[in-house]
């Protein structure tokens, strides 16, 4: 797992306001929000998702140059052969956890996950741990390999994971993006 600084904090938290402040554009998965106690029972997947073409119209600097060639470049010190892949609609996704949302235990589809994050505190949580990560840096990961999970919290959450692939593993399955963004 590395960490990498991809924005500032304050550019991180203004991304996240865009994110916090249009979530009507995003998709709500699971329950509805609201105070949760910290509990493994139940676990499951809360909180709003956005494609990427969400990400595009709210932060489309994220997909440009030079930041896109930052999140290349953290997938790279992972797996040189890393590249985004075929599937346009799941290269970032916004996610957004509000008070007592998460995701349970699961891997990713795709072998390397570029975990952004913009508000909240701490990378997902593996069987080492939570991962310490602040606004506006990234966790590279294998999370095609690695379980790991977003615990509720009663602090807001906005991050944005980028999928990557290698020449070996360009597989998605069929039903991961019904799963993922609730249609
Ligand atoms: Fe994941």
């Amino acid at each position: 797992m590395i960490v990498v600084d991809i924005l500032e904090p304050e550019e991180a938290h203004a991304l996240a306001i865009r994110a916090t402040g249009n979530l009507p554009m995003l998709n709500r998965i699971g329950r509805a929000p609201g105070p949760a106690p910290i509990s493994d029972a139940g676990e499951g997947r809360q909180g709003w998702v956005g494609d990427c073409s969400v990400v595009k119209a709210l932060m489309p600097e994220l997909l440009e140059w030079p930041l896109c060639g930052r999140l290349i470049a953290a997938a790279c010190r992972l797996d040189v052969r890393a590249t985004p892949g075929p599937w346009q609609r799941s290269h970032a996704t916004l996610k957004v956890y509000g008070p007592g949302d998460g995701q349970g235990l699961h891997v990713d589809t795709n072998p390397i996950t570029v975990l952004l994050l913009l508000m909240g505190e701490g990378g997902p949580e593996t069987g080492q741990g939570v991962h310490p990560l602040a606004p506006g840096q990234a966790l590279v990961f294998r999370g095609g390999d690695i379980p790991h999970r977003v615990r509720p919290a009663s602090a807001w959450r906005v991050t944005v994971p980028l999928n990557f692939y290698t020449p070996d593993d360009m597989h998605r399955p069929d039903y991961a993006d019904s799963l993922v963004y609730g249609d």
